[in-house]
């Protein structure tokens, strides 16, 4: 569904975030992207959303060339891919019912479908009683969760995390990833997450992507995450 042929992203003349990476990633695959930091895991992802283009090679989704894709057609695209990233920030001036709101009000859906819609996930990530909070109230799991909410609200065909427990304590961590499984396991689409967390990486067993120096090292299906 996903896959990246010899791609290799430069920035300038002399940073090689990504070198001939080749990868593939199917339908219902759930992906941990681990390395250290500067390795290319965030520069990977931002390629799947098509903020950046590769310099060499090429990236698709369901066979479409993303550099080719133009104008609304980049819009659509990122409709498509629901983003959990560490420093992404809620609207600090709207509740939590407006934030996970936003993206059915830029597609024009009806109130009525908005608020049902808006009730049923922030039911699924257990947030219901924080609707009409504002992001300064809630924890830092609470924020989590209405990122995570706001992510999903569209329905995405993929679901991509950067770093989406780097701010949490573990016991959070914890929560924010058996929610994120479960998610993943209702909806049944690619979830990709770039992650530091050792701990988590080795106790879910999923496949385990390892990037250094902008290179994938090694791709198992029931990985670990291993020091070097
Ligand atoms: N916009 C950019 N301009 C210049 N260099 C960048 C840019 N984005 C990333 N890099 C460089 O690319 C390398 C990989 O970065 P990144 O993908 O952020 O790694 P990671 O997410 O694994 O920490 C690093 O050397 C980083 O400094
Ligand atoms: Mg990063």
């Amino acid at each position: 569904m996903i896959e990246l042929h010899n791609v290799t992203k430069k920035f300038g003349a002399n940073t090689q975030a990504l070198l001939d990476i080749n990868l593939k990633i199917s339908q219902g695959d759930f992906v941990f992207i681990v390395g250290p930091t500067g390795s290319g895991k965030t520069t990977l992802l931002r390629l799947l959303t098509r903020e950046i283009i590769p310099s060499v090679g090429k990236v698709t989704i369901e066979g479409e060339d993303l550099a080719k894709l133009q104008g609304y057609k980049v819009t659509q695209l990122r409709r498509q891919i629901g983003v959990i990233f560490q420093d992404f920030k809620l609207l600090i001036d709207q509740t939590v019912f407006e934030n996970v709101a936003l993206p059915l009000e830029i597609l024009g859906l009806k109130n009525k479908e908005i608020v049902q819609r808006v009730n049923n996930i922030l039911e699924l990530v257990g947030l219901s009683n924080q609707r009409n909070l504002f992001p300064a109230q809630l924890s830092g799991g609470e924020v989590q969760r209405t990122t995570i909410a706001r992510a999903i609200i569209n329905d995405p065909k993929v679901i991509l995390g950067d770093e989406p427990t780097g701010n949490l304590d573990p016991a959070t961590s914890w929560e924010i990833i058996k929610l994120l499984k479960d998610i993943h396991k209702k909806r049944g689409v690619p979830l990709i997450i770039a992650t530091h967390n050792m701990d988590i990486v080795n106790t879910l067993g999923k496949r385990v992507v390892r990037i250094e120096g902008g290179k994938i090292i090694s791709d198992k299906e029931v990985g670990k995450y291993e020091k070097s």
